[in-house]
C-alpha cells in the first residue's frame, strides 16, 4: 500500500466513493482508455433460484465492476437459444432468452450500467445461427423458398457421402444430411449451428438490422464471434486428413479466406461507421502479420482477439494436448501483437475468456501459488498496451475446477474432444487429463461472491459445480483483505487511470531473452512506467538498468527487496513526475 499514490490508496479504502486522478490522454477513444469485463451470464449471478445466472443478477452486481474501474461489459449471448452451445446457437437475434429475464430487464441493465459509466457490449454470432432459428426452418424446406440460399447447402458426393472430409470444430463431420431438402448443410461447429451464407445480400442485411436493433437500445459495441469463418473457399475440396478418422479440421480449410475483408468492410460501413462504439472480432486464424488489414486505420474492426499467446500451451489436434513451453515464447507471442499495432491499430490484452482454462493454471510452473500467479498476470494484463479484458473470476484468481469425471462437464466441445481423443487411441485417463486441463467449463463454473450457500451465486442447484471456497477466494472476503488479488487488480486499475503512459504510451520490451522475467516499459514523451513480473518460482536479481532513477509504485510483495524479485512477484516502477 505504501507505494500507491494517495488517491489510489484512498480509492482502495472507499473505492466506490473516491475517483482516481483520471488522466485525459489525448487522441484515445473511450474504449482504449477503459477496461472491459467479460460476463458469462449463465454463471455470474442468479436472482431466481433457477441455478443459472440472469440479467437482474448482473444489474445487482454492477458496483463490483465499477469498483474495478470497468467501463464496458461484454455479455456472451443472452438471446433465445436451445442452448446446445450455451447461447452461441441463436434462435432469435433480437430478443432475450427467458432464462435470462425479459427485454425490460435488459433495458434496466443498460440504464443502471450507464449510471455507473459502464456500457453493455453484445456478442454477435453471425457465422451461424441455431437450427431452431425460423430462417433455418424455412431454408431447409426445399431449394426454392425465400431463404433457400441463407445457409451453406451442397449435394452429396455420388456415393451419398458428405461433400468434403471436413471435421467440425466440436468433432465429427462438418456436414449434416437434411432429409427434407435432400442436401447436406455445413456447420463449422455443432450440427445444431448451421453456417449462414454470407454470399447472400439479403442475409447480410438481416444481420446488420439485428445489430442496429441493439445499437438503438444504446449498447456500447459488439464482440463478433467466429468471424474468420464467414467467407467459405471458392472451391469445396477435401483436405489432407489430420487424424485417424480420415478428416481434415475445418479451421485449416475455411479460416480467413480471400474475400473476407470485403464482407467485413461492408459490416463496418453498415454497423460501426459514425457511431461511438467499439467492435472486437474473434479472429482465429488471423496472426500478427495480418493485423494491418483487420485493425487500425484501414482495418475492419477496432480490435481483434489474436490467440497465439493462448495457443502455445497446446500441440495441434482437435483436443488440446499439453506441451512444454517457455516464457520467451509467451513474450514473443504477446510482443508480436504489440509490435504489429504499435503505429496503427489497437488490440485487447487478455489471458482468459469463456473458452479458455483459467490463467493461473495455464501460464505458470506446477506448484505455483495461484494467488501470487494471479497478481503477476494482472500486472501484465493491466499495463501492456491495449484494452485489458478481464474475464469474470479472473479478478479473484479463480483456478480450474478439479473435474472428477467427464460426466461432470456440460460443454459440448469438451465432450467432443474427449470422444475424439479416445478414437485416436488415448486411454480414458489420458483423454480425461486433456479435458481437465483445457475444458471450457473450467472458466464457466459459477462466480464466487460471498460466504453464503453456493458462494452467493444461487439459492438453487447450480448448473455447474461451485468451487469449494476453503481459501476465501470469494469477492466479499477479498474486498476485506487489503492484500487480496481483487484489491491488487483495483490498485492496478487505478494506476492505469492515473498514469497516461499506461494507456497512450508506446510499449518497449525489456529483457526479451529472460526465461524468468517479463519486463516492458510504457513510454510517453520523457516518462516511463516499467512493469517487471517474475514468472518463475525462484528469486531473480533485478537488472539495474531496468529503470534507473525510477520510483517503485507498486509491488505484489509486502516488503520488496531492492535488488531482487521474489518468486512470482510483480512490480511497477515509474520515472518521477
Ligand atoms: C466462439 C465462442 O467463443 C465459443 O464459445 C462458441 O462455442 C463458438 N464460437 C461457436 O459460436
Amino acid at each position: 500500500m505504501k507505494f500507491v499514490s494517495v488517491l489510489c490508496a484512498l480509492a482502495l479504502l472507499a473505492i466506490a466513493a473516491v475517483p482516481c486522478g483520471a488522466a485525459e490522454p489525448g487522441g484515445l477513444a473511450w474504449w482504449q482508455k477503459t477496461i472491459v469485463y467479460q460476463i458469462y451470464p449463465k454463471s455470474f449471478a442468479d436472482t431466481t433460484g433457477s441455478g443459472t445466472g440472469d440479467l437482474a443478477g448482473i444489474t445487482a452486481r454492477l458496483d463490483h465492476l465499477k469498483e474495478l474501474g470497468v467501463g464496458a461489459v461484454w455479455l456472451t449471448p443472452v438471446y433465445p437459444s436451445p442452448m446446445v452451445d450455451n447461447g452461441y446457437d441463436i434462435a432469435d437475434y433480437t430478443a432475450i432468452d427467458p432464462s435470462y429475464g425479459t427485454m425490460a430487464d435488459f433495458d434496466r441493465l443498460v440504464a443502471e450500467a450507464k449510471k455507473r459509466g459502464i456500457r453493455i457490449v453484445m456478442d454477435l454470432v453471425f457465422n451461424h445461427s441455431s437450427d431452431a432459428h425460423p430462417w433455418f426452418t424455412e431454408s431447409k424446406k426445399d431449394r426454392t423458398n425465400t431463404r433457400a440460399d441463407w445457409y451453406v447447402w451442397r449435394d452429396a458426393k455420388p456415393d451419398g457421402s458428405a461433400p468434403t472430409n471436413w471435421r467440425s470444430i466440436f468433432g465429427g463431420s462438418a456436414w449434416t444430411w437434411c432429409e427434407e431438402r435432400g442436401q447436406y448443410y455445413l456447420h463449422t461447429f455443432a450440427p445444431q449451428q448451421p453456417d449462414l451464407n454470407w454470399e447472400n445480400p439479403d442475409l447480410r442485411r438481416a444481420l446488420y438490422d439485428a445489430a442496429r436493433f441493439w445499437l438503438d437500445k444504446g449498447v456500447g459495441g459488439f464482440r463478433v464471434d467466429a468471424i474468420t469463418y464467414i467467407k467459405k473457399p471458392a472451391v469445396f475440396a477435401d483436405g489432407v486428413p489430420d487424424g485417424k478418422d480420415g478428416m481434415a479440421g475445418i479451421h485449416a480449410m475455411t479460416a480467413n479466406q480471400p474475400g473476407i475483408l470485403d464482407f467485413l468492410r461492408e459490416f463496418r460501413r453498415e454497423v460501426r461507421a459514425g457511431r461511438d462504439i467499439f467492435t472486437v472480432g474473434e479472429a482465429n486464424g488471423v496472426g500478427p502479420d495480418d493485423l494491418k488489414d483487420w485493425v487500425g486505420e484501414h482495418g475492419v474492426f477496432d480490435m481483434v482477439f489474436e490467440f497465439s499467446h493462448l495457443d502455445l500451451a497446446c500441440s495441434g489436434g482437435v483436443w488440446c494436448q499439453p506441451r512444454d513451453w517457455k516464457l520467451t515464447e509467451l513474450k514473443r507471442a504477446l510482443m508480436a501483437t504489440q509490435r504489429a499495432t504499435q503505429n496503427s491499430g489497437w488490440c485487447p490484452v487478455f489471458f482468459e475468456n469463456h473458452d479458455q482454462p483459467r490463467s493461473v493454471d495455464h501460464f505458470f510452473p506446477e506448484g505455483a501459488d495461484p494467488r501470487r500467479s494471479a497478481k503477476v498476470l494482472a500486472a501484465v494484463l493491466l499495463t501492456l498496451r491495449g484494452t485489458p479484458f478481464i474475464y469474470q473470476g479472473e479478478e479473484i484468481g479463480l483456478p480450474n475446477y478439479p473435474w472428477r469425471s467427464v460426466d461432470e462437464l456440460n460443454d459440448i466441445q469438451s465432450h467432443g474432444q474427449y470422444e475424439f481423443a479416445l478414437k485416436e487411441g488415448f486411454s480414458p485417463e489420458q483423454a480425461l487429463a486433456f479435458v481437465r486441463a483445457f475444458s471450457r467449463d473450467n472458466a464457466r463454473t459459477p462466480m464466487l461472491w460471498d460466504e453464503g450457500a453456493n458462494a452467493g451465486f444461487t439459492t438453487g442447484t447450480p448448473w455447474l459445480p461451485v468451487h469449494a471456497d476453503d481459501t476465501a477466494l470469494n469477492a466479499a472476503a477479498q474486498t476485506r483483505d487489503p492484500k487480496s488479488v481483487l484489491n491488487w487488480c483495483r490498485q492496478l486499475s487505478c494506476l492505469r487511470r492515473e498514469r497516461e503512459e499506461l494507456t497512450a504510451g508506446a510499449c518497449e520490451e525489456l529483457l526479451p531473452e529472460s526465461e524468468e522475467l517479463f519486463a516492458f516499459a510504457r513510454v510517453l514523451e520523457n516518462r516511463r512506467v516499467v512493469t517487471v513480473a517474475n514468472f518463475s518460482l525462484s528469486a531473480v536479481s533485478l537488472p539495474q538498468e531496468i529503470c534507473s532513477g525510477c520510483k517503485l509504485l507498486l509491488s505484489s510483495e509486502d516488503e520488496p527487496r531492492e535488488a531482487e524479485l521474489a518468486p512470482l512477484e510483480a512490480r511497477i516502477y515509474a520515472t518521477e513526475m
